[in-house]
């Protein structure tokens, strides 16, 4: 699994709920978060780098735990390794969301990324071209959410600021089109509270689920996480404390490092 930060970790955690034997290597793109206000380009070679070295390194499934990601590079890494399953967020939540409301009106909070590329919106439309869906770029959350300042009055503002559209159009379902948003759900709920979220993980790691038992290869040992960083790894220590407070015994963390456009891990 992969992101640019640890955003990615809120489907690691629920990774935890619902695939518990599964055993983890996570990398956080530190070293180029946020990659949201990034050319998408750019993005897609970070993307396809980190999953060459996950598959070199011997996994059997791939999560983009990261919709901006999944946007420009799902279709790529899933046509060069076609032999594992390769799964994103977008297609899942928006298949959730489409499910759950009432109104077809439909809101996703994503990163200036994820909304430029469309993806949920085209998405949402595959499954149901009547609905309406609005999407909204917030491009504070992030660097809040790595600083440890999710609960601050700077990302209640933002959030204010942000929900406003959707609110104003009507919408009843909300996707959280950014993994890292997830963090941030209780100040969202406390604006918006009759407003259902949509956090793509959990249907992301059902599909996961199926994907391995058809593939054969489900585990049931105890897991082993492996957490990566391309940034500081002391750093990443004590930020993991507060985003994945409940590893499993079993959880080393470690450094990755790109070189010349190929990452590769360290220890
Ligand atoms: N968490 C990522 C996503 O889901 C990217 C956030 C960022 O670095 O801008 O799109």
């Amino acid at each position: 699994m992969f992101d640019s930060g640890l955003g990615g970790l809120s489907v690691v955690r629920q990774a935890q709920e619902s695939l518990p034997q599964e055993s983890i290597l996570y990398v956080a793109d530190q070293a180029h978060v946020p990659y949201g206000g990034r050319d998408l380009e750019q993005i897609r070679a970070f993307a396809t780098g980190i999953s060459r070295a996950l598959v070199e390194k011997g996994c059997k499934a791939i999560v983009m735990a990261c919709n901006i990601s999944t946007a420009t590079a799902l279709s790529e890494v899933q046509r060069t390794f076609p032999h594992i399953p390769v799964l994103g967020v977008i297609g899942p939540g928006a298949c959730i969301a489409a499910q759950q409301s009432r109104n077809g009106r439909i809101g996703v909070l994503a990163t200036v990324g994820t909304v430029k590329s469309g993806a949920y919106t085209a998405a949402l439309h595959r499954l149901d071209r009547t609905l309406q869906a609005v999407e909204v770029s917030c491009p504070a959350f992030v660097p809040l959410i790595e600083e440890g300042k999710e609960s601050s009055s700077a990302a209640e503002e933002a959030a204010r600021e942000y929900l406003a559209p959707l609110i104003k159009m009507g919408a009843d379902t909300i996707i959280l089109g950014c993994t890292h948003y997830p963090f941030l759900l209780d100040t969202l709920r406390s604006i918006a509270n009759d407003v259902l979220f949509i956090d793509p993980a959990q249907e992301t790691l059902r599909q996961l689920k199926f994907a391995l038992i058809e593939a054969k290869s489900s585990s049931n040992a105890s897991p082993v996480y492996t957490l990566t960083t391309t940034g500081d790894t002391t750093l990443y220590s004590e930020q993991l404390k507060r985003f994945l407070p409940n590893p499993p015994a079993d959880t080393n963390i470690a450094a990755a490092r790109w070189r010349g456009g190929e990452l590769e891990f360290e220890g």
